[in-house]
């Protein structure tokens, strides 16, 4: 299959980094498509760990092509900032490309995150507050500015002074804080974009000739498909597509180009920021999860909300991104516990649904319907078949793989690359 869409199947976080990492060895091109430096991806290799919040996760590959496209927002600070540290390590960042129609984040995006978080109050998301709401707000009201209005020096000074005087009279007028000197952020971005020009293109040219060659694209969700803005538990979302049709509008990829879709799950289930979520555990076993997991925000360090494996949820998420195989991540996680439930249907005012709600009025009064399975009770971080995995554990990857009918390819038992069990080649 020449292009892979590799996509989280809950809510984020789910290990992403890892497989993209581990897909980019047969890759020849990575591609992002959405989001921008709320993501954080995590991969080890060897004694070393990465952090990729805007770069792909194919980077530690310099020979490889690693695009930032079009539909992902652009800090570029954060940017410069990752650039650097992988320099750092001696890894080279020629073979990194931004489209230039991406979205760039200024000052008063991130500013505007953060009050407007606090104006929600009770009802707030739990945004990353990386500015990526309003920037994508700026995107969609069509008044935003593009990575190459940002490089074109002439362009750039009109386009941004307007934007300045419209965002400091939200910040003064609703907000009562001091807007943004002009002169300032423009010298700030002019030395910016002077950095960052040499690294802009247009991606689509790239990403359609790869695929028209029969080179291997892996295509690299950031979130989840439940934080999608349109398909996910809305408000309690990220602003953007997580969700696989999200690469034909952020990567320029065409339906057609797109041969699979690897959902990556967790062997259970995390959530961070605010948001219903049927299957969480808040008592000992959810504590128990966090620590054996070290459930903790890469870019935030929050704490994750952690609960049993949600199979009505990924059912759905399946459904809207058309799955063809899936990863299952962590599975080592659940190796404490001697006895491990699977939720696979909701209770909802009395009945049975097996539908994940459209409504989070709905999904916050669902109650998680169990399958109670046996645990394994075994270290299982060295195990590289899935014949040598305990019985137990096999019969729970069996009983997931049943229950959504798609065939799970991957289990991963470790950070590293080497605790990954394929099952199915992705990339033939
Ligand atoms: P992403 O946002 O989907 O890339 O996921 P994160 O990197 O935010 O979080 C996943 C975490 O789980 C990272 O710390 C990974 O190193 C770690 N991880 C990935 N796969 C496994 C696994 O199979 N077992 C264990 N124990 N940790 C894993
Ligand atoms: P990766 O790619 C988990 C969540 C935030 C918040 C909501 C909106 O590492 O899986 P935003 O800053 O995007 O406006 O926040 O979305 N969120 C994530 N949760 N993993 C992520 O990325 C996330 N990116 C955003 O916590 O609830
Ligand atoms: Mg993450």
């Amino acid at each position: 299959m020449p292009s892979v869409v590799v996509i989280g199947a809950q809510w984020g976080d789910e290990g992403k980094g890892k497989i993209i990492d581990f897909l980019a060895k047969k890759a020849d091109v990575i591609v992002r498509a959405q989001g921008g430096n709320n993501a954080g991806h995590t991969v080890i290799v060897g004694e070393n760990k990465h952090t990729f919040h805007l770069l792909p996760s194919g980077v530690l590959y310099e020979e490889k092509m690693n695009i930032i496209g079009n539909g992902v927002v652009i800090d570029p600070q954060a940017f410069l900032d990752e650039i650097k540290t992988l320099e750092s390590r001696g890894i080279n960042t020629a073979n990194i490309r931004i489209d230039e129609r991406a979205h760039v984040i200024f000052p008063y995006h991130k500013k505007i995150d953060v009050l407007a978080e606090e104006e929600r109050g009770e009802t707030k998301i739990g945004t990353t507050k990386k500015g990526i709401g309003p920037c994508y707000m700026d995107k969609v009201e069509r008044t935003g500015i593009r990575v190459g209005e940002m490089i074109d020096k002439e362009l750039f000074k009109q386009r941004l002074f307007p934007q300045i005087d419209r965002k400091n009279k939200i910040l003064e007028k609703i907000y009562n804080v001091e807007g943004f000197c002009k002169e300032s952020m423009l010298r700030d971005y002019e030395q910016y974009a002077s950095q960052i020009k040499e690294y802009v293109t247009d991606t689509t040219i790239i990403v359609h000739e790869a695929l028209v060659s029969n080179k291997r694209v892996l295509l690299e969700g950031a979130q989840g498909a439940l934080l999608d803005v349109d398909l996910g538990t809305y408000p309690y979302v990220t602003s953007s597509h997580p969700t696989s049709g999200g690469f034909c509008v952020g990567a320029g990829v065409n339906p057609l180009q797109i041969d699979d879709v690897l959902g990556v799950v967790k062997a259970y289930t995390t959530r961070v920021g605010f948001g219903p979520f049927p299957t969480e555990l808040i008592n000992e076993t959810g504590d128990r999860i966090r620590k054996e997991g070290n459930e903790f925000g890469t870019t935030t360090g929050r704490a994750r909300r952690c609960g049993w494996f949600d199979g009505v949820a990924v059912k759905y998420t399946a459904r809207i991104n058309g799955m063809t195989g899936i990863s299952l991540m962590l599975l080592d996680v659940l190796s404490i516990f001697d006895k491990i439930n699977i939720c696979t249907g909701y209770e909802y005012e009395g009945k049975t649904i097996h539908n994940f709600p459209a409504s989070i009025k709905e999904l916050a009064k669902c109650r998680p319907i169990y399958k109670e399975v046996d645990g394994w009770k075994e270290d299982i971080t060295s195990v590289k078949t899935f014949e040598e995995l305990p019985d137990n554990a096999k019969k729970y990857i069996k009983i997931i793989e049943e229950y959504l009918k798609i065939p799970i390819k991957i289990v991963s038992v470790g950070p590293k690359r080497s605790q990954t069990i394929i099952r199915e080649e992705i990339f033939e």
